[in-house]
């Protein structure tokens, strides 16, 4: 197998659908200039995102882990008028930069960023009506905890999704001594065996390199 042919035929992908899409644009700009990471997904998976968003009907969004706001945009763009999105971030300096991208996109009347570890902003979540739909995306070695809010927030035949849970293969590396391996591996065996959960990973090879995609519906 040639991952060159895939990574190539995914950037014939990211081209053929690819519109001009300036808040996008000035979102990754933006982003790069402050010297963000540049590990937001890429555009297909962004699109792919939007329309499982839009196929859903959501109207209420949970993401964990904003960075600069780029999969935020893509989420929050199927929402309703009246939908929301919530997005939680450690950083302040990502948090910035993502308000200010948002609101470039002319979304922050749907979006609310939260500020803080996930885990200890999640609690205040509870007590509202439950989300539609929630993409985790943060720090790997937190994904189980991560799972056991999705669980609690998502209303019935609501949807999780997780980024990042093949890790280039490392996820079935018996010796790797990464935390985030770990992290991941402990959230897919319970996605896998939950009984309230149906659950699949998704491997993706393309122009972000290799890793894969967790879909689950609450029963
Ligand atoms: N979803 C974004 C990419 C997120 S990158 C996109 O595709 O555009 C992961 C983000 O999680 C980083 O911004 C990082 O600062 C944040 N993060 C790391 N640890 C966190 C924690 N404990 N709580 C919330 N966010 C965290
Ligand atoms: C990293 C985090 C991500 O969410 C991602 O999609 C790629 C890389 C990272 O922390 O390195
Ligand atoms: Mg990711």
């Amino acid at each position: 197998m040639d991952l060159s042919l895939v990574s190539a035929v995914d950037a014939y992908i990211e081209t053929l659908f690819k519109t001009s899409d300036p808040a996008l644009e000035s979102a990754l700009r933006a982003s790069d200039e402050e010297g963000l990471p540049e590990i937001q997904i890429s555009p297909s998976q962004g699109k792919f995102l939007y329309l499982l968003a839009r196929l859903m009907g959501a109207r209420r969004i949970l993401e964990v882990g904003t960075l600069g706001g780029y999969s935020t945009i893509w989420l929050a763009r199927a929402l309703p008028a009246n939908g929301r999105l919530v997005t939680l971030e450690f950083e302040p300096k990502h948090t910035e930069v993502a308000r200010r991208n948002i609101a470039h996109a002319r979304l922050d009347e749907r979006v609310e960023v939260i500020t803080g570890a996930a885990l200890d902003t999640l609690p205040s979540l509870q007590g509202q009506e439950p989300f539609d739909l929630i993409f985790i995306d943060a720090d790997k070695n937190n994904y189980p905890g991560y799972l056991d809010w999705a669980i609690r927030l998502t209303r019935p035949g609501g949807l999780i999704l997780a980024d990042n849970v093949v890790r280039e293969g490392a996820v079935i590396d018996p010796d790797s001594d990464d935390p985030n391996v770990f992290g991941v591996r402990a959230f897919n065996e319970k996605l896998a065996s939950d009984p309230r959960l149906e659950a699949i990973i998704l491997q993706q090879v393309g122009t972000k390199g290799y890793d894969g995609l967790a879909l689950a519906r609450v029963r």
